[in-house]
C-alpha cells in the first residue's frame, strides 16, 4: 500500500518524508487555501516546493470546470514538474478531460468520487488514480469502507489499471480497513500516518526494558 499525505503544509510533508514511508502528496483547493496560498504564481511555486521535498506523485487539482479550461490548466500544471498528477473532479467535463489527458500520457487523479458507478467511469476514461472520499461518506452515515470494497471488486473483475486512492481518511481504523480491502493508496493527514506508530504496550514495554537494563548496569558497577 502506498502512503500519500493529504496536505499542502510543507512542514508536515517534510516530516512524513523524513519518516521514510511517504510515496506521494495530494492537495486540493481547500488545503491550499488553508496554507494561505492563492494566485496563479504562488500556487505554482507552492507545487514546485512540494515536488522538491517528495519523491512520488503530487496531485495538483484544477480549478477550472469546463473541458477546454481543464485541459489548458492541466497542461500548465504538468510542466511544473514530472511528479505532477492532474487532479480532476468527477463531472461530465472532468471525465472528458481525464480521457484527453490519458491519451496524452498525462497522469490524472479523479477526485470527489462517492459511488461505484463514478469509479467505473473514471477507470474507463483512463484515470491513473480514483479518489473515493470515505470520511465524507461516513459523515452522512454511509459506509465509506464498503465503497472501497465495491470499487476493488469492480476493478479486479475487469483488470482496470486505475489505482484506488482511498481519500478523506480520518483515523487509523479507516487506513487499516483500506489496507485489509486492498486499496492501492491511502491519503490522509500527518496525524493519521503518525498514529500508526503508537501503542500503549510499546510505551510501557520500552519503559520496562530500559529500567531493567539500568538496574543491572548499576549492579555491575
Ligand atoms: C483527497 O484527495 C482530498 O484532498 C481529501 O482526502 C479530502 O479529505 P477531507 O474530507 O478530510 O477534506
Amino acid at each position: 500500500m502506498q502512503f500519500f499525505i493529504d496536505t499542502a503544509n510543507l512542514a508536515d510533508i517534510k516530516e512524513a518524508q523524513d519518516l521514510g514511508v511517504l510515496d506521494g502528496v495530494t492537495t486540493n483547493p481547500s488545503l491550499m487555501a488553508k496554507e494561505g496560498i492563492s494566485g496563479d504564481e504562488n500556487v505554482r511555486n507552492h507545487y514546485k516546493a512540494i515536488c522538491a521535498i517528495v519523491e512520488g506523485d503530487v496531485s495538483a487539482e484544477v480549478i477550472s470546470t469546463t473541458y477546454t479550461e481543464m485541459i489548458k490548466e492541466g497542461e500548465e500544471l504538468v510542466v511544473l514538474d514530472d511528479k505532477i498528477v492532474v487532479k480532476v473532479p468527477m463531472t461530465k467535463d472532468g471525465v472528458k478531460a481525464i480521457k484527453y489527458f490519458s491519451q496524452k500520457g498525462i497522469k490524472t487523479n479523479c477526485t470527489l468520487v462517492f459511488s461505484g458507478g463514478q469509479a467505473l467511469l473514471a477507470a474507463k476514461a483512463g484515470a491513473t488514480y480514483v479518489s473515493p472520499f470515505i470520511g465524507r461518506l461516513d459523515d452522512i452515515s454511509v459506509d465509506g469502507l464498503a465503497l472501497i470494497e465495491e470499487i476493488r471488486e469492480i476493478y479486479d473483475n475487469y483488470g482496470f489499471a486505475t489505482k484506488i486512492l482511498a481519500a478523506s481518511i480520518r483515523h487509523s481504523a479507516h487506513l487499516l480497513g483500506c489496507a485489509k480491502i486492498g486499496a492501492d493508496v491511502m491519503t490522509g493527514p500527518l496525524s493519521v500516518i503518525m498514529s500508526l506508530v503508537n501503542h500503549p504496550l510499546t510505551d510501557s514495554g520500552l519503559v520496562q526494558f530500559l529500567a531493567d537494563h539500568e538496574r543491572v548496569a548499576k549492579q555491575i558497577k
